[in-house]
């Protein structure tokens, strides 16, 4: 830690070195009157790099469960669950086969590296590309900004379709094990679901069975991940900033009459539907008293259901990123379970 700050300084010293004299007085890219080294300082001044760390360490990157040892090294989920597998991805690479060692999300796996030293220098990002989705192979993610990086991990890995295009199903040893009828869907898993992270695909309205086209939350995409949950904490409480745990003050720029996050009652709302469609899933025997589910078969409409109620779980905004979208999601699971 301290040979890593130490190194840095030096290299800050080189680069004031190299761009000369706009480090120490009003260089020809600062603004009139604004002094470089103080628009570095912005962001490099020990007290802010003292919070930024504080912060992180509160995050949920910084205090990463059991995945880590789970996925962080595995072909197929480290580009997601640690350093190494995201940066080597950021960089095309894919390992085809396994990690020996796996960190956790650390700067370095976010921030990449300044390209140049100009005026309106940002936060050096890895991945500020649009981003593919996983689950359906055709949807462009787009923040228009940092929140890609954000998007490159919490999106969706699988649609539906993974569970209800399959109309046989083999035994381990590769023999036929038995057919599934069109109105029904084996759910071979008890992990089947679109995995635990689908706010982007959210945002973006996609992924889930609804009886019309869902739509991108256009404020809320413009807000992008960062806008609501690296905004300034609010007082007294841990949020905001490199928390990355969604803070009031973020929604108050535009929701200026706020006093929490259940705006127009959505989260209410969204939370009560959520438990009466587990409640019908339960009865159906798709999901057990815990709510996680049952490997069988099913009617296709309990499997909808299902899947959508999965959707919004693992979303965990209460239907704030995307409301409209939400509401679609639980009408059409509602239907399905005659709710
Ligand atoms: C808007 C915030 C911001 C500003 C302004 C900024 N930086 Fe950075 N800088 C970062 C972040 C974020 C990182 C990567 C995270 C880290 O290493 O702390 C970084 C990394 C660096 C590094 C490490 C090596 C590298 O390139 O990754 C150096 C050196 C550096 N900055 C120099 C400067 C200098 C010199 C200026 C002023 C001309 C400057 N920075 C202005 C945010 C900023
Ligand atoms: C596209 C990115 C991505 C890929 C690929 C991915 N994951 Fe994840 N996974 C995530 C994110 C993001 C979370 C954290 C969601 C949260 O906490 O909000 C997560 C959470 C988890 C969790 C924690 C679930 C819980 O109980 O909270 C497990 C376990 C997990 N993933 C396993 C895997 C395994 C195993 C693979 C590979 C077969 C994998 N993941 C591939 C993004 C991914
Ligand atoms: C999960 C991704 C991620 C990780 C991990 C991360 N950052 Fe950042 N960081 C961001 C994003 C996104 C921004 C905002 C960029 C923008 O303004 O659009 C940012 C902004 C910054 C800034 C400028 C704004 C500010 O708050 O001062 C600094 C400095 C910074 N990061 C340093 C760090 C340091 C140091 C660490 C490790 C302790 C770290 N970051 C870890 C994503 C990350
Ligand atoms: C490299 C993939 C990756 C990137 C990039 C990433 N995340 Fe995460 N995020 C995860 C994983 C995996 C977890 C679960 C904790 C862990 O294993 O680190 C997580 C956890 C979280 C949590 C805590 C979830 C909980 O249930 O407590 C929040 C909030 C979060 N991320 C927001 C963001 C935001 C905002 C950004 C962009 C600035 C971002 N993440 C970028 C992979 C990523
Ligand atoms: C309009 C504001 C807004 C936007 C945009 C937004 N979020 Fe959220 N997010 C929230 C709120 C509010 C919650 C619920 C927090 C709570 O109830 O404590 C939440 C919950 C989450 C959670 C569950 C863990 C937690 O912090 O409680 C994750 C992870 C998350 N969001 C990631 C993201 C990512 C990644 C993006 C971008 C793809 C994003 N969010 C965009 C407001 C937003
Ligand atoms: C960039 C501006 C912006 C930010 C930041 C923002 N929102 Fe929004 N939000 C909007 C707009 C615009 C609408 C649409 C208003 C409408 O439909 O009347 C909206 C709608 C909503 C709705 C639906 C309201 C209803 O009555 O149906 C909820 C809930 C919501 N936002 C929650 C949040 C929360 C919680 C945050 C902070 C974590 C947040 N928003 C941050 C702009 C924003």
């Amino acid at each position: 830690m301290k040979y890593n700050t130490f190194f840095k300084l030096i290299l800050f010293g080189f680069i004031c070195a190299f761009i000369g004299t706009s480090c120490t007085k009003e260089g020809p890219m600062g603004e009139a009157g604004v002094d470089a080294n103080q628009s570095c300082l912005a962001c490099h001044s020990q007290a802010n790099v003292d919070a930024v760390e504080m912060q992180y360490a509160a995050s949920g990157h910084g205090n990463p469960g059991s995945e880590l040892g789970i996925a962080g090294a595995r072909t197929g989920c480290m580009e997601c669950h640690s350093s190494e597998g995201f940066t080597a991805h950021a960089m095309g690479y894919n390992p085809s086969s396994n990690l020996s060692f796996a960190s956790k999300i650390s700067c370095g796996t976010c921030h990449g590296d300044h390209r140049s030293l100009e005026e309106g220098i940002s936060a050096p990002m890895r991945a500020m590309a649009p981003v593919l989705s996983k689950a359906d192979g055709v949807t462009v993610f787009d923040f228009e900004g940092s929140s890609n990086t954000c998007a490159s991990c919490h999106q969706s890995r699988a649609n539906g379709n993974l569970y209800t295009d399959v109309d046989k199903v083999y035994n381990k040893d590769g023999s036929f094990a038995f057919s599934v009828h069109a109105d029904s869907v084996y759910l071979s898993s008890s992990h089947a679901s679109p995995h635990y992270t689908t706010m982007t695909n959210n945002i973006f309205g996609v992924g889930g069975y609804a009886n019309e086209a869902g739509e991108v939350m256009g404020a809320h995409k413009n807000a992008g991940c960062v806008g609501c949950h690296m905004g300034e904490a609010e007082s007294g409480k841990t949020n905001g900033g490199h928390t990355m745990i969604a803070s009031l003050a973020s929604c108050k720029t535009c929701h200026s009459s706020a006093t929490n996050f259940d705006i127009g009652g959505v989260q209410t709302k969204t939370n009560n539907a959520e438990e009466a469609i587990a409640q019908a899933l339960v009865a159906k025997g798709i999901l057990n008293a815990n709510h996680d589910a049952v490997v069988g078969m099913y009617h296709k409409d309990v499997f909808e259901a299902y899947w959508n109620y999965k959707i919004i779980h693992y979303d965990g905004s209460a239907g704030v990123h995307n409301p409209d979208y939400t509401e679609k999601l639980i009408d059409h699971a509602k239907q399905k379970l005659g709710l």
